[in-house]
């Protein structure tokens, strides 16, 4: 199958997939956070993570069907990010995968709740996944996924972000904070994917996170380029926000010239970790297609 209709495939299946999650229970009395989180889940947005997912446990040889509970579970966790990330306590944006912001349509405590409501639904979704793979595995999985979320992954990313606004860091401290705010899902979309197919082997998840590792890197650093260069109607959220907020970005302690060469050199880095499996093309694909996204 080309590239272009893989893609397309997979992510019909997991938007799909994650409208069936969110749907077909009657919250009586409670169903706006139905609506809230089909809000936020179902605008859009680029499904990478969930695509890498999918992605490695095919290059690995596995059925996709039994990873496709994760790889909606790791978009719920995103999305959840976003929304939060979002509120005027954090970004303060009003604009997300081309709609208005959660608290912006709900207010502030039902976008909390969304946030929240799409952070336990993941887990849930994923301890389900036991009807299909060995225990062990989901177990696994599952203790993965909440670490790259968590106080050591994602969300000490955002503290350390938050507490470097309005100051110059340093870019080793930058690197981290991006590791850890951006890296570690896309890290841990990689190795749930080979998990997923049964490889578990220490060569096998290495790969994994070394790739997970390099394009989540280059994944930010695209990700600040278009904060100052993207244009809002087509990223479908606003721009000039690191700037305004005072935040060290990689092209602010870099320059732009060399931010567009280390998302290349990045993403060349993050597909040759992975070319040792037999069929790395779809990702490799995928990863160069990346370089200087507009979105
Ligand atoms: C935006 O992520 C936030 C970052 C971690 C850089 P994406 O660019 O993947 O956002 P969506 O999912 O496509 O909306
Ligand atoms: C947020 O980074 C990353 C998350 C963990 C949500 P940004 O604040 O740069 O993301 P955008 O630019 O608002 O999407
Ligand atoms: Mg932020
Ligand atoms: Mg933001
Ligand atoms: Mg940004």
């Amino acid at each position: 199958m080309d590239f272009e209709k893989q893609l397309s495939d997979d992510i019909a299946r997991i938007e799909q997939a994650l409208e069936a999650y969110l749907s077909g229970e009657n919250g009586e009395g409670y169903d706006v956070i139905f609506k809230a989180a089909k809000y936020s889940a179902m605008a859009g947005g680029k499904r990478l993570r969930p695509v890498i997912l999918l992605a490695f446990c095919r290059m690995c040889g596995g059925e996709t069907e039994n990873a496709l509970p994760f790889a909606c579970a790791l978009e719920m966790i995103h999305t959840y990010s976003l929304i939060h990330d979002d509120l005027p306590c954090m970004d303060n944006d009003d604009l997300r995968r081309g709609r208005p912001t959660s608290h912006k349509v709900f207010g502030e405590a039902t976008a909390l709740l969304a946030g929240d409501a799409l952070l336990t639904r993941a887990f849930e979704i994923s301890s389900a996944n036991a009807e299909k793979l060995p225990a062990e595995t989901v177990l696994r999985a599952i203790g993965y996924m909440a670490q790259a979320a968590g106080m050591t992954g994602m969300i000490g990313g955002q503290v350390l972000d938050m507490e470097s606004e309005h100051k110059q860091i340093d870019l080793e401290t930058l690197q981290r904070l991006q590791r850890l705010k951006t890296g570690r899902l896309i890290r841990i979309a990689a190795v749930v994917g080979c998990l997923a197919a049964g490889k578990d082997d220490a060569d096998t998840l290495r790969a994994a996170e070394t790739y997970g590792d390099k394009l989540g890197l280059a994944f930010q650093i695209q990700d600040d380029i278009l904060d100052i260069e993207g244009d809002a109607a087509t990223l479908g959220k606003s721009v000039g926000k690191d700037e305004k907020s005072e935040k060290s970005t990689f092209p602010s302690l870099l320059g732009m010239e060399e931010c567009k060469r280390l998302v290349t050199a990045l993403s060349g880095e993050a597909i040759d970790a992975i070319s040792t499996f037999p069929d790395s093309a779809f990702l490799g694909k995928l990863t160069g297609s990346l370089i200087g996204r507009v979105k």
